[in-house]
């Protein structure tokens, strides 16, 4: 496997709609300085989305992944993305350092998408998704076990606590990648990834 040239890790934030994706990636670039690659956006100012034959659903967009990888190819070599998407598998193993699938109390997640106005048969798909833990598949599929944990997004502190714990995690790729000196300047311990909690109990 070539070495990783990129100096800040890549990581994605998955889920189910309104698990709290980007909740979490706004909140985690604003605290590390990471740039938040929201999918949405991507699709949107390179029109890469076909709208779906779908007449219960027309907003939707078919996202042809090819063009979508063509896009932020440059984005995932420099590194330090956090990539906001309710899909994963696209995404190449060998550009990507963490996985985090966030997860919902079902009937949060109802109440949540119900409030954005999301019609019966759409919500029933995303809770079946949820229920089925249909991205948490996906994500231990495609990637390496260790790489992929699980995040509740059920109240304002879990938000708190999972960006905290992101962080560290960060600081300690960076330690790992050859970026010791930066991070022991910034007064961080000496910690490595085996004495981590997330790979612990993630
Ligand atoms: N941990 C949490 N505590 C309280 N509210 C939350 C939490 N996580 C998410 N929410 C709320 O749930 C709603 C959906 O969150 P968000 O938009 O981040 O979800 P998403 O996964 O990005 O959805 P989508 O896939 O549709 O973009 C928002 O109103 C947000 O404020
Ligand atoms: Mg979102």
């Amino acid at each position: 496997m070539p070495a990783i040239t990129r100096t800040d890790p890549n990581i994605i934030i998955t889920g189910t709609p309104g698990v709290g994706k980007t909740t979490h990636c706004q909140e985690l670039a604003q605290k590390t300085g990471l740039h938040h690659l929201d999918i949405n956006e991507v699709v949107k100012k390179h029109n890469i989305g076909e709208s779906s034959n779908d007449p219960d659903d027309p907003n939707t967009k078919i996202v042809d992944e090819d063009r979508l990888l063509d896009c932020i190819e440059n984005d995932l070599e420099e590194g330090g993305q956090i990539i906001d998407w309710h899909a994963c598998d696209l995404f190449p193993p060998s550009m990507i350092d963490l996985v985090c699938v966030v997860r919902c109390d079902n009937q949060m997640l109802y109440d949540r998408l119900k409030q954005r106005g999301y019609g019966e048969k759409k919500l029933q798909e995303n809770m079946d998704c949820e229920i089925m833990e249909v991205l948490l598949q996906e994500a231990r599929d495609a990637y390496d076990e260790d790489m992929v944990v699980e995040m509740r997004s059920e109240s304002t502190s879990d938000i708190d606590s999972n960006v905290e714990r992101i962080e560290q995690w960060i600081q300690n790729w960076k330690k790992d990648h050859g970026k010791a000196s930066e991070v022991e300047a910034q007064g961080q311990d000496g910690k490595r990834d085996e004495d981590d909690p997330m790979f612990l109990h993630g």
